[in-house]
Protein backbone atom coordinates (compact mmCIF):
# COMPACT_ATOMS: atom_id res chain seq x y z
CA UNK A 1 0.00 0.00 0.00
CA UNK A 2 0.92 3.42 -0.45
CA UNK A 3 0.40 5.83 2.58
CA UNK A 4 0.63 9.53 3.07
CA UNK A 5 0.96 11.30 6.86
CA UNK A 6 -0.34 14.31 6.84
CA UNK A 7 1.38 17.02 9.29
CA UNK A 8 5.19 17.39 9.85
CA UNK A 9 5.57 17.31 14.07
CA UNK A 10 6.90 14.87 16.35
CA UNK A 11 3.86 12.81 16.47
CA UNK A 12 4.36 12.55 12.53
CA UNK A 13 7.35 11.56 13.12
CA UNK A 14 6.32 9.09 15.47
CA UNK A 15 3.45 7.61 13.21
CA UNK A 16 5.94 7.44 10.19
CA UNK A 17 7.98 5.06 12.24
CA UNK A 18 5.54 3.09 13.19
CA UNK A 19 3.56 2.87 10.09
CA UNK A 20 6.90 2.19 8.29
CA UNK A 21 7.00 -1.23 10.03
CA UNK A 22 3.82 -2.37 8.84
CA UNK A 23 4.25 -5.08 5.82
CA UNK A 24 1.41 -4.07 4.63
CA UNK A 25 3.32 -0.47 3.58
CA UNK A 26 5.01 -0.77 0.52
CA UNK A 27 5.98 3.28 0.03
CA UNK A 28 5.49 6.12 2.64
CA UNK A 29 5.46 9.77 2.09
CA UNK A 30 4.97 12.84 4.61
CA UNK A 31 3.05 15.99 3.81
CA UNK A 32 5.26 18.28 4.88
CA UNK A 33 6.91 16.04 7.10
CA UNK A 34 10.49 17.22 8.57
CA UNK A 35 13.95 16.07 9.23
CA UNK A 36 13.28 13.32 10.83
CA UNK A 37 10.46 11.50 8.53
CA UNK A 38 13.24 12.56 5.80
CA UNK A 39 15.09 9.18 6.42
CA UNK A 40 12.32 6.59 6.33
CA UNK A 41 10.01 8.35 4.01
CA UNK A 42 9.56 10.85 1.19
CA UNK A 43 8.66 14.51 1.83
CA UNK A 44 6.40 16.29 -0.14
CA UNK A 45 6.44 19.61 -0.18
CA UNK A 46 2.89 20.64 0.73
CA UNK A 47 1.74 22.06 4.09
CA UNK A 48 -1.26 20.32 5.87
CA UNK A 49 -3.32 23.02 5.84
CA UNK A 50 -3.29 23.13 2.01
CA UNK A 51 -6.32 20.33 1.69
CA UNK A 52 -7.04 21.10 -2.48
CA UNK A 53 -3.63 20.20 -3.12
CA UNK A 54 -3.42 17.42 -0.47
CA UNK A 55 -5.74 15.99 -2.60
CA UNK A 56 -4.54 16.17 -5.80
CA UNK A 57 -1.63 14.79 -4.96
CA UNK A 58 -3.02 11.77 -3.00
CA UNK A 59 -4.95 11.06 -6.11
CA UNK A 60 -2.13 11.90 -9.03
CA UNK A 61 0.02 9.24 -6.51
CA UNK A 62 -2.81 7.12 -6.18
CA UNK A 63 -1.93 6.99 -2.24
CA UNK A 64 -4.16 4.01 -0.97
CA UNK A 65 -4.88 5.51 2.13
CA UNK A 66 -3.99 8.66 4.39
CA UNK A 67 -3.03 9.19 7.88
CA UNK A 68 -3.93 12.80 9.36
CA UNK A 69 -1.74 13.94 12.24
CA UNK A 70 -2.74 17.60 13.62
CA UNK A 71 -6.28 19.18 14.10
CA UNK A 72 -6.36 22.54 11.87
CA UNK A 73 -6.22 20.29 8.74
CA UNK A 74 -9.38 18.24 9.81
CA UNK A 75 -11.13 21.13 11.35
CA UNK A 76 -10.73 22.37 8.27
CA UNK A 77 -12.33 19.41 6.10
CA UNK A 78 -9.62 17.32 5.05
CA UNK A 79 -11.66 13.96 5.47
CA UNK A 80 -14.53 15.57 3.74
CA UNK A 81 -12.69 16.70 0.80
CA UNK A 82 -10.57 13.27 0.29
CA UNK A 83 -13.81 10.87 1.25
CA UNK A 84 -15.71 13.25 -1.57
CA UNK A 85 -12.60 12.42 -4.15
CA UNK A 86 -13.20 8.88 -3.22
CA UNK A 87 -9.87 8.72 -1.43
CA UNK A 88 -9.62 6.45 1.97
CA UNK A 89 -8.34 8.61 4.64
CA UNK A 90 -7.60 8.53 8.40
CA UNK A 91 -9.10 11.20 10.70
CA UNK A 92 -12.54 12.67 11.67
CA UNK A 93 -14.83 15.02 9.66
CA UNK A 94 -15.61 18.52 9.74
CA UNK A 95 -18.16 18.17 11.97
CA UNK A 96 -16.71 15.70 14.67
CA UNK A 97 -13.61 17.90 14.51
CA UNK A 98 -15.96 20.55 16.60
CA UNK A 99 -15.14 18.72 19.71
CA UNK A 100 -11.58 20.43 19.39
CA UNK A 101 -11.92 23.24 17.37
CA UNK A 102 -14.67 24.91 19.07
CA UNK A 103 -14.86 24.96 23.48
CA UNK A 104 -18.04 26.19 23.34
CA UNK A 105 -19.50 23.19 21.34
CA UNK A 106 -17.94 20.66 23.71
CA UNK A 107 -18.95 22.23 26.61
CA UNK A 108 -22.09 22.13 25.81
CA UNK A 109 -21.94 18.76 24.53
CA UNK A 110 -20.59 17.88 27.67
CA UNK A 111 -23.71 19.37 29.46
CA UNK A 112 -26.33 18.34 27.49
CA UNK A 113 -24.95 14.61 27.80
CA UNK A 114 -24.56 14.95 31.97
CA UNK A 115 -20.68 14.14 31.30
CA UNK A 116 -18.67 15.30 34.14
CA UNK A 117 -16.64 18.09 33.44
CA UNK A 118 -16.03 21.38 35.47
CA UNK A 119 -18.58 23.84 36.10
CA UNK A 120 -18.68 26.76 33.12
CA UNK A 121 -20.78 29.71 31.68
CA UNK A 122 -20.08 30.77 28.15
CA UNK A 123 -20.04 34.32 26.82
CA UNK A 124 -19.66 36.47 23.71
CA UNK A 125 -20.66 39.68 25.50
CA UNK A 126 -17.48 41.25 26.93
CA UNK A 127 -19.28 43.51 29.61
CA UNK A 128 -21.31 40.83 30.37
CA UNK A 129 -18.75 38.40 30.84
CA UNK A 130 -16.48 41.58 33.09
CA UNK A 131 -19.39 41.34 35.70
CA UNK A 132 -19.55 37.40 36.20
CA UNK A 133 -15.96 37.54 36.62
CA UNK A 134 -16.56 40.59 39.20
CA UNK A 135 -18.73 38.09 41.37
CA UNK A 136 -17.23 35.01 40.75
CA UNK A 137 -14.21 32.90 42.93
CA UNK A 138 -10.79 32.09 42.23
CA UNK A 139 -8.77 30.61 40.67
CA UNK A 140 -11.13 30.46 37.79
CA UNK A 141 -10.26 29.07 33.81
CA UNK A 142 -10.83 31.10 30.84
CA UNK A 143 -10.71 29.22 26.84
CA UNK A 144 -10.63 31.09 23.93
CA UNK A 145 -13.58 29.07 21.51
CA UNK A 146 -11.74 28.29 18.88
CA UNK A 147 -8.12 26.33 17.73
CA UNK A 148 -5.89 28.42 19.44
CA UNK A 149 -2.54 26.48 19.11
CA UNK A 150 -2.24 26.16 22.61
CA UNK A 151 -2.57 29.52 23.43
CA UNK A 152 -5.96 29.58 24.19
CA UNK A 153 -6.28 28.75 27.84
CA UNK A 154 -5.32 31.31 31.02
CA UNK A 155 -5.73 30.07 34.54
CA UNK A 156 -6.22 33.25 36.63
CA UNK A 157 -5.69 33.95 40.12
CA UNK A 158 -7.58 37.16 40.05
CA UNK A 159 -10.30 39.84 38.79
CA UNK A 160 -7.22 41.87 37.07
CA UNK A 161 -5.69 38.94 35.36
CA UNK A 162 -9.23 37.96 34.21
CA UNK A 163 -10.07 40.78 32.76
CA UNK A 164 -6.75 40.37 31.00
CA UNK A 165 -7.27 37.21 29.71
CA UNK A 166 -10.70 38.17 28.47
CA UNK A 167 -9.17 40.90 26.53
CA UNK A 168 -7.55 38.17 24.48
CA UNK A 169 -9.80 35.99 24.00
CA UNK A 170 -12.49 38.01 23.40
CA UNK A 171 -13.39 40.11 20.21
CA UNK A 172 -9.40 39.52 20.03
CA UNK A 173 -8.44 39.99 16.13
CA UNK A 174 -5.32 38.09 16.75
CA UNK A 175 -6.93 35.11 17.83
CA UNK A 176 -10.10 35.45 15.02
CA UNK A 177 -12.82 32.80 15.27
CA UNK A 178 -11.11 31.57 18.54
CA UNK A 179 -11.64 34.84 20.04
CA UNK A 180 -15.32 35.10 19.15
CA UNK A 181 -16.92 33.67 22.63
CA UNK A 182 -15.32 32.30 25.68
CA UNK A 183 -15.70 29.36 28.04
CA UNK A 184 -15.36 30.87 31.68
CA UNK A 185 -15.45 28.10 34.12
CA UNK A 186 -14.17 26.17 37.35
CA UNK A 187 -10.80 25.71 38.22
CA UNK A 188 -10.01 22.62 39.08
CA UNK A 189 -7.22 20.90 41.01
CA UNK A 190 -6.09 17.37 40.55
CA UNK A 191 -3.51 15.15 38.91
CA UNK A 192 -4.69 15.16 34.44
CA UNK A 193 -4.28 12.27 32.33
CA UNK A 194 -4.59 11.83 28.47
CA UNK A 195 -7.15 8.38 27.45
CA UNK A 196 -6.75 8.35 23.78
CA UNK A 197 -8.65 5.88 21.60
CA UNK A 198 -9.68 4.83 18.35
CA UNK A 199 -13.59 5.56 17.38
CA UNK A 200 -15.59 4.58 14.40
CA UNK A 201 -19.33 5.29 15.41
CA UNK A 202 -19.89 2.73 17.63
CA UNK A 203 -16.51 1.47 19.42
CA UNK A 204 -14.37 3.47 21.39
CA UNK A 205 -10.74 1.33 21.53
CA UNK A 206 -8.42 2.84 24.02
CA UNK A 207 -4.52 3.01 23.25
CA UNK A 208 -2.06 3.20 26.37
CA UNK A 209 -3.11 5.43 29.11
CA UNK A 210 -0.96 8.58 29.19
CA UNK A 211 0.49 11.89 31.11
CA UNK A 212 2.34 14.40 29.69
CA UNK A 213 3.91 17.63 31.18
CA UNK A 214 2.18 20.33 30.14
CA UNK A 215 4.40 23.65 31.53
CA UNK A 216 7.44 24.89 30.28
CA UNK A 217 9.67 24.45 33.94
CA UNK A 218 10.64 22.08 36.22
CA UNK A 219 7.56 21.07 38.88
CA UNK A 220 4.97 22.21 36.21
CA UNK A 221 5.41 25.58 36.56
CA UNK A 222 5.51 28.74 34.07
CA UNK A 223 3.22 29.03 30.66
CA UNK A 224 1.21 25.93 29.33
CA UNK A 225 3.19 24.60 26.07
CA UNK A 226 2.29 21.51 23.62
CA UNK A 227 4.04 19.26 26.19
CA UNK A 228 7.30 18.85 27.36
CA UNK A 229 7.55 15.40 27.79
CA UNK A 230 5.56 12.40 28.65
CA UNK A 231 4.72 8.33 30.02
CA UNK A 232 3.24 5.79 29.27
CA UNK A 233 1.31 3.43 30.72
CA UNK A 234 0.07 5.27 33.83
CA UNK A 235 0.70 3.08 37.03
CA UNK A 236 -2.25 4.22 39.03
CA UNK A 237 -4.95 3.54 35.63
CA UNK A 238 -5.98 0.07 36.13
CA UNK A 239 -9.24 -1.88 34.75
CA UNK A 240 -11.57 -0.17 37.36
CA UNK A 241 -10.67 2.72 36.35
CA UNK A 242 -11.27 2.04 33.05
CA UNK A 243 -14.52 1.01 33.86
CA UNK A 244 -15.00 3.83 34.96
CA UNK A 245 -14.38 5.96 32.45
CA UNK A 246 -16.42 3.76 30.18
CA UNK A 247 -19.45 4.31 32.08
CA UNK A 248 -19.26 7.69 32.79
CA UNK A 249 -17.80 9.61 30.17
CA UNK A 250 -16.97 7.15 27.15
CA UNK A 251 -20.52 5.36 26.89
CA UNK A 252 -22.54 8.49 27.57
CA UNK A 253 -20.57 10.44 24.96
CA UNK A 254 -20.86 7.79 22.35
CA UNK A 255 -24.61 7.87 22.56
CA UNK A 256 -24.59 11.91 22.16
CA UNK A 257 -22.90 11.88 19.25
CA UNK A 258 -25.41 9.41 17.72
CA UNK A 259 -27.91 11.80 18.53
CA UNK A 260 -26.21 15.05 17.59
CA UNK A 261 -25.96 13.19 14.38
CA UNK A 262 -21.98 13.14 14.38
CA UNK A 263 -19.93 10.15 11.97
CA UNK A 264 -17.53 10.17 14.32
CA UNK A 265 -14.28 7.84 13.01
CA UNK A 266 -10.77 8.69 14.17
CA UNK A 267 -9.11 9.63 16.94
CA UNK A 268 -10.61 10.88 20.75
CA UNK A 269 -8.38 11.91 23.05
CA UNK A 270 -10.31 12.93 26.46
CA UNK A 271 -8.16 15.20 28.11
CA UNK A 272 -9.21 14.54 32.10
CA UNK A 273 -8.31 15.54 35.26
CA UNK A 274 -9.07 13.51 38.21
CA UNK A 275 -10.01 16.05 41.15
CA UNK A 276 -10.89 14.19 44.36
CA UNK A 277 -11.19 10.95 42.90
CA UNK A 278 -13.47 11.81 40.27
CA UNK A 279 -12.84 12.29 36.50
CA UNK A 280 -13.75 15.58 34.60
CA UNK A 281 -13.41 16.42 31.19
CA UNK A 282 -11.61 19.13 30.52
CA UNK A 283 -11.01 19.40 27.16
CA UNK A 284 -11.57 16.71 23.46
CA UNK A 285 -8.77 16.38 21.20
CA UNK A 286 -9.48 14.88 17.51
CA UNK A 287 -5.88 13.56 17.10
CA UNK A 288 -3.19 12.02 18.82
CA UNK A 289 -1.51 13.86 21.43
CA UNK A 290 1.60 14.79 21.20
CA UNK A 291 4.09 13.84 22.70
CA UNK A 292 1.65 11.71 24.09
CA UNK A 293 1.76 9.40 21.42
CA UNK A 294 5.36 9.30 21.13
CA UNK A 295 5.80 7.29 24.43
CA UNK A 296 1.88 5.19 23.61
CA UNK A 297 3.56 3.99 19.76
CA UNK A 298 7.19 3.05 21.00
CA UNK A 299 5.31 0.56 23.51
CA UNK A 300 2.75 -0.65 20.73
CA UNK A 301 4.24 -4.72 19.11
CA UNK A 302 1.21 -4.66 16.79
CA UNK A 303 1.12 -3.59 13.48
CA UNK A 304 -0.91 -0.26 13.98
CA UNK A 305 -2.31 0.35 10.30
CA UNK A 306 -4.60 -2.27 10.25
CA UNK A 307 -6.05 -0.70 13.46
CA UNK A 308 -6.27 3.06 11.65
CA UNK A 309 -7.98 0.95 8.48
CA UNK A 310 -10.35 -0.48 10.73
CA UNK A 311 -11.31 2.80 12.40
CA UNK A 312 -11.83 4.63 8.69
CA UNK A 313 -13.83 1.94 7.55
CA UNK A 314 -16.28 1.57 10.99
CA UNK A 315 -14.91 -1.70 11.43
CA UNK A 316 -13.51 -1.82 15.14
CA UNK A 317 -15.81 -4.19 15.68
CA UNK A 318 -13.82 -7.10 14.04
CA UNK A 319 -10.76 -5.85 16.10
CA UNK A 320 -9.95 -8.64 19.17
CA UNK A 321 -8.69 -5.52 21.96
CA UNK A 322 -6.71 -8.38 23.74
CA UNK A 323 -4.85 -9.20 20.49
CA UNK A 324 -3.18 -6.19 20.38
CA UNK A 325 0.33 -6.17 21.95
CA UNK A 326 2.07 -3.85 23.92
CA UNK A 327 5.64 -4.15 25.25
CA UNK A 328 4.57 -3.91 29.33
CA UNK A 329 7.49 -2.02 29.86
CA UNK A 330 7.18 1.98 30.56
CA UNK A 331 8.15 4.42 27.68
CA UNK A 332 9.25 7.82 28.63
CA UNK A 333 9.32 10.66 26.46
CA UNK A 334 11.64 13.68 27.13
CA UNK A 335 10.86 16.74 24.60
CA UNK A 336 13.83 19.16 23.41
CA UNK A 337 12.89 22.81 22.62
CA UNK A 338 14.83 25.99 21.21
CA UNK A 339 15.26 28.38 24.06
CA UNK A 340 12.17 30.50 24.63
CA UNK A 341 9.62 28.39 23.50
CA UNK A 342 6.84 28.59 23.99
CA UNK A 343 7.09 32.31 23.34
CA UNK A 344 9.63 33.59 20.81
CA UNK A 345 12.68 31.86 19.62
CA UNK A 346 15.23 31.31 16.96
CA UNK A 347 15.79 28.75 14.46
CA UNK A 348 18.35 27.72 11.73
CA UNK A 349 21.05 25.84 14.42
CA UNK A 350 22.47 22.89 13.62
CA UNK A 351 21.45 19.91 15.47
CA UNK A 352 24.75 18.28 16.93
CA UNK A 353 24.86 13.96 18.31
CA UNK A 354 22.36 12.65 15.62
CA UNK A 355 24.21 10.17 13.78
CA UNK A 356 22.69 6.76 14.35
CA UNK A 357 23.56 7.16 18.14
CA UNK A 358 20.33 5.97 19.27
CA UNK A 359 20.29 2.13 20.70
CA UNK A 360 17.56 -0.73 20.88
CA UNK A 361 15.66 1.03 23.88
CA UNK A 362 15.87 4.64 22.87
CA UNK A 363 14.91 6.26 19.40
CA UNK A 364 14.98 10.06 18.20
CA UNK A 365 11.58 11.55 16.90
CA UNK A 366 12.05 14.75 15.09
CA UNK A 367 9.39 18.08 15.70
CA UNK A 368 10.89 21.08 14.49
CA UNK A 369 13.67 20.29 12.48
CA UNK A 370 14.47 20.30 8.45
CA UNK A 371 16.95 18.70 6.56
CA UNK A 372 19.88 21.37 4.71
CA UNK A 373 22.09 20.54 2.81
CA UNK A 374 22.69 17.18 4.55
CA UNK A 375 22.58 19.15 8.07
CA UNK A 376 19.91 19.17 10.47
CA UNK A 377 18.82 22.16 11.58
CA UNK A 378 15.97 23.51 14.47
CA UNK A 379 13.02 24.61 12.30
CA UNK A 380 10.33 25.18 15.37
CA UNK A 381 9.82 25.31 18.99
CA UNK A 382 9.69 21.82 19.72
CA UNK A 383 12.80 20.76 18.05
CA UNK A 384 12.83 16.97 18.90
CA UNK A 385 12.00 14.40 21.28
CA UNK A 386 14.14 11.06 22.95
CA UNK A 387 11.36 8.16 23.61
CA UNK A 388 12.98 5.46 25.97
CA UNK A 389 12.11 2.05 27.60
CA UNK A 390 12.97 0.54 30.83
CA UNK A 391 12.11 -2.20 33.24
CA UNK A 392 10.87 0.23 35.67
CA UNK A 393 10.11 3.76 35.43
CA UNK A 394 13.64 5.16 36.69
CA UNK A 395 15.95 2.81 33.93
CA UNK A 396 13.64 4.49 30.86
CA UNK A 397 14.28 7.82 32.27
CA UNK A 398 17.44 7.07 32.71
CA UNK A 399 18.02 6.28 29.12
CA UNK A 400 16.12 8.96 28.03
CA UNK A 401 17.88 11.56 29.78
CA UNK A 402 21.61 9.50 28.32
CA UNK A 403 19.77 10.08 24.83
CA UNK A 404 18.93 13.80 25.46
CA UNK A 405 22.92 13.89 26.75
CA UNK A 406 24.11 12.74 23.28
CA UNK A 407 22.46 15.34 21.66
CA UNK A 408 23.00 19.24 21.54
CA UNK A 409 22.15 22.67 19.45
CA UNK A 410 22.81 26.30 20.62
CA UNK A 411 20.00 27.13 23.18
CA UNK A 412 18.62 23.96 23.29
CA UNK A 413 16.20 23.59 26.63
CA UNK A 414 14.82 20.75 28.27
CA UNK A 415 12.82 19.60 31.72
CA UNK A 416 15.44 17.37 33.79
CA UNK A 417 11.98 16.33 35.78
CA UNK A 418 9.97 14.22 33.12
CA UNK A 419 8.23 11.59 35.02
CA UNK A 420 8.96 12.88 38.14
CA UNK A 421 5.71 12.33 39.56
CA UNK A 422 5.45 8.59 38.66
CA UNK A 423 8.31 8.28 40.58
CA UNK A 424 7.39 10.38 43.46
CA UNK A 425 4.77 8.26 43.67
CA UNK A 426 6.28 4.55 43.56
CA UNK A 427 8.30 5.68 46.47
P1 LIG B 1 -7.39 22.52 27.56
O1 LIG B 1 -6.83 22.92 26.21
O2 LIG B 1 -8.80 22.87 27.74
O3 LIG B 1 -7.05 21.12 27.97
O4 LIG B 1 -6.51 23.35 28.58
C1 LIG B 1 -5.10 23.28 28.59
C2 LIG B 1 -4.61 22.99 29.98
O5 LIG B 1 -5.10 23.99 30.88
C3 LIG B 1 -5.08 21.68 30.55
O6 LIG B 1 -4.31 20.60 30.14
C4 LIG B 1 -4.94 21.95 32.03
O7 LIG B 1 -3.60 21.86 32.44
C5 LIG B 1 -5.37 23.40 32.12
N1 LIG B 1 -6.82 23.48 32.40
C6 LIG B 1 -7.83 23.55 31.50
N2 LIG B 1 -9.03 23.60 32.11
C7 LIG B 1 -8.79 23.56 33.43
C8 LIG B 1 -9.62 23.58 34.59
N3 LIG B 1 -10.95 23.67 34.51
N4 LIG B 1 -9.02 23.51 35.79
C9 LIG B 1 -7.67 23.45 35.90
N5 LIG B 1 -6.84 23.43 34.85
C10 LIG B 1 -7.38 23.49 33.62
N1 LIG C 1 0.18 17.03 24.69
C1 LIG C 1 -1.08 17.62 24.68
C2 LIG C 1 -1.75 17.67 23.39
O1 LIG C 1 -1.34 17.04 22.44
O2 LIG C 1 -2.75 18.36 23.28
Amino acid sequence: MKLLVVGGGGREHALAWKLKQSRMVTELFCAPGNGGTEGIATSVPISADRIKALKAWARQNRIDFTVVGPEAPLASGIVNEFRAAGLKIFGVNKSAARLESSKVFSKKLLQKYGIPTAKAEVFTDFDKASDYLKNTSYPIVIKADGLAAGKGVYICQDFKEAQKALKVCLGNPVLGQAGSSVVIEQYLEGEELSYIGLVDGQIFLPLAPSQDHKRIFEGDRGPNTGGMGAYSPVPWFDASWEERLTGEIIAPLLKGLVQEDIHYRGVLYIGLMISQGQPYVLEFNVRFGDPEIQAILFRLKSDLLPLLMATAQGRLANINRHAIEWDPRPAVCVVMASQGYPDHYEKGFVVEGLNGSEAQDWVVFHAGTMLDKGKIRTAGGRVLSVVARGSNYEEAIRTAYRGVSTLNWQGAYFRKDIGYRVCQKQK
